[in-house]
């Protein structure tokens, strides 16, 4: 776990700390008046370097806004995030924009390949368009830990479901973000398919020392993650360290109950 701090990223100095990413006092709010939504309300969190992490809860928890306001995707209302020493609430558009293209990984539920591009071109176009040279040492290995050396001329018509959504995650590694979120990353893929991706995911972090965020509602797929974060109303109401599916499970029927009875 601890290799990750080692491994120098672009544009890095060398020293990073043990927390890639971190929420205070985070709000989030739509709307105004009566149609006023709080989406969350108040979140302390701490990412983990090295680290995969889920992000677990009811639909409407506050999953993709907690995640979008941490990748600095979306404004908060209130409160600070820090990517490593940087606080990216209250930085102008500009600077954000650079920060999410040099810093940060995205693999979201839609793949998002281009149709005429190939795989491989595919995995390199975010660094192609930053006129960023791609280390051939990393994306090599990036290449092999996919397990797609022999498909990277294929475009992604050529390739499934769960290939397309590899080129995906082989693209978000392939930059060496500090850290890479995914909202619902598996949830357009079959559960073999999803297992491939997830154990891919799981790989990154064990072997490329990847920082990972997921937003998933999938026990199966959080048992992969070292730790769960669990969302109600827009607060982390509990975490779970090293989890299973069945304990993920009986955790979120515990919810369940408790919102019923309450
Ligand atoms: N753009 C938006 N405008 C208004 N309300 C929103 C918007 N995005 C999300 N919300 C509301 O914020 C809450 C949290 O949404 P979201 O983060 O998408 O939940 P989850 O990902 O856990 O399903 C929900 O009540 C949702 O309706
Ligand atoms: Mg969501």
């Amino acid at each position: 776990m601890t290799s990750a701090v080692t491994i120098p990223r672009h544009g890095g100095t060398g020293t990073r700390t043990a927390v890639a990413a971190r929420g205070r006092q985070v709000v989030k709010a739509y709307g105004s008046g009566e149609t006023r939504v709080v989406a969350l309300d108040h979140v302390d969190v701490d990412i983990a370097r090295g680290q995969f992490t889920a992000i677990m809860g009811p639909s409407g928890s506050g999953k993709s806004t907690l995640m979008h306001c941490l990748a600095g995707l979306d404004s908060v209302t209130g409160g600070q995030i820090f990517l490593d020493e940087t606080e990216i609430t209250g930085l102008k558009d500009k600077k954000l924009t650079q920060l999410r293209r040099d810093r940060i990984g995205f693999i979201f539920q839609a793949f998002n390949l281009l149709p005429t591009l190939n795989a491989l071109e595919n995995i390199t176009l975010p660094m192609d368009i930053a006129g960023r040279k791609a280390d051939p040492a990393w994306l090599n290995r990036v290449v092999e830990t996919v397990g797609l050396g022999e498909r990277l001329r294929h475009r992604p018509n050529q390739l499934s479901g769960g290939q397309q959504q590899r080129v995906a995650v082989a693209r978000a590694l392939a930059a060496r973000p500090e850290i890479i979120f995914g909202d619902e990353p598996t949830g357009n893929l079959d559960s073999r398919a999803g297992a491939e991706v997830l154990g891919f995911l799981r790989q990154s972090v064990d072997e490329l020392g990847q920082t990972i965020v997921m937003v998933t509602h999938d026990p199966v797929a959080a048992s992969y993650a070292d730790r769960v974060l669990y969302l109600a109303d827009g607060r982390i109401v509990d975490e779970m360290y090293r989890p299973t599916a069945e304990a993920v499970l009986d955790r979120m029927k515990d919810f369940d109950a408790r919102g019923r009875t309450s």
